[in-house]
């Protein structure tokens, strides 16, 4: 069977920036609130006209410079996002047209904060399958665009970016992705949400006034579901391999909050090492938040060929999920 092996990885955030010191003279919170309960120092807010595809775009080229793949090499493009430019076309269209894949198909995942997880799965099975030999997976959101920015409990947390990589078919080879989980529970749709703009409140609809088309969020609900999710992803990623913590050389967890991650580093028994840390730089980039972690981590020398590196994610849906990869 043939294993995907990532072969470049790019990343792409806006200039500006959000501190703490600006979200106090916009809302009634202060510095010391935000690093304690969620560890985010600041974060990248793309500004008028700036989109979700454009963040894709520019981290899908680098990937690819960085691999050494040729754009109309691509057979697929895949975009982990749940901030399209558009209810539709997909961002991966869009992608792929910016950056001349002119043989791939393209299609997003709409997995909230795990939607490069979940898109980097469906590659590998692609990969593994014989399907196809290069798929190009991106994580990427502008989150930012739809948070109410009057509402303490939910506009200190968010961020942009995106992060994406080039994965091809290798045969003997024991680097790749190594294994992954994918779970979901429907029944916490309620906790994290954007009601107004979909098809049960449609936006020209008179009678969707009234409806947020902003994010609601239940902190502690999801605070709750986030720390046991994560540990049980990573459990249970690690049983699929055969493997244990032990073995793996770097975390590079979803970058919500720094108790969540520090919680499931310390379920694990991962010494602060092995632990990877944006948060403070980023807040929740989510779809964009693990290949950025990935992309920093690689251009930091924190993360190297043959190392083992476990991402894991949480979002709306509820879903969540680990992959398990020899880098
Ligand atoms: N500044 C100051 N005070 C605040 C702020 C703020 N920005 N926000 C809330 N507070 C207040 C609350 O009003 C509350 O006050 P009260 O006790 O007088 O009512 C108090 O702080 C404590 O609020 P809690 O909700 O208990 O705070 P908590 O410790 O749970 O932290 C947080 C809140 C950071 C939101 C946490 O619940 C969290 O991180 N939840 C998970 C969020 C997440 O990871 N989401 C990811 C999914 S995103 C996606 O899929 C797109």
């Amino acid at each position: 069977m043939p294993r995907a092996v990532i072969q470049g990885i790019g990343h792409a955030v806006p200039e500006g920036r959000l501190t703490n010191a600006d979200l106090e003279r916009m809302v009634d919170t202060n510095d010391e609130w935000i690093r304690q309960r969620t560890g985010i120092v600041e974060r990248r807010i793309s500004g008028p006209g700036e989109t979700t595809s454009m963040l894709a775009t520019a981290a899908a080229k680098e990937a690819l410079q960085n691999s050494g793949v040729a754009a109309s090499e691509l057979e697929l493009v895949i975009c982990g996002t749940v901030t399209g430019d558009m209810s539709f076309p997909s961002v991966s269209c869009l992608v792929q047209d910016a950056i001349g894949a002119s043989h791939a198909g393209a299609y997003d995942v709409g997995a909230a904060c795990a939607g490069f997880i979940y898109s980097l799965a469906s590659a590998t099975a692609m990969i593994e399958s014989g399907t196809m030999r290069k798929v190009l997976v991106i994580g990427a959101d502008t989150l930012t665009k739809v948070v109410d920015f009057t509402d303490r409990s939910t506009c200190v947390l968010f961020g942009d970016g995106g992060g994406a990589v080039v994965l091809a078919a290798e045969e003997n080879t024991d680097r790749g992705v190594i294994k992954t989980v994918l779970l979901s529970d429907g029944s916490g749709a309620k906790h994290i949400f954007v009601e107004a703009g979909g098809t049960r409140h449609p936006m020209h609809d008179p009678a969707s006034q009234g409806y947020r088309s902003t994010i609601f969020m239940a902190g502690a609900e999801v605070y709750r579901f986030a720390v046991k999710a994560m540990g049980d992803a990573c459990c249970r990623v690690l049983d699929l391999a055969g493997m244990d913590a032990s073995q793996v050389d770097l975390f590079v967890p979803h970058q919500a909050n720094l108790r969540i991650i520090t919680s499931a580093a310390q379920r694990l028994n991962l010494p602060d090492e092995k632990v990877f840390l944006n948060v403070q730089n980023y807040g929740n980039t989510s779809g964009g938040s693990i290949p950025l972690g990935l992309y920093e981590a690689v251009q930091s020398g924190r993360l190297k060929k043959g190392m083992v590196v476990m991402t894991v994610g949480f979002g709306a849906g509820l879903v969540w999920g680990a992959n398990l990869i020899r880098w």
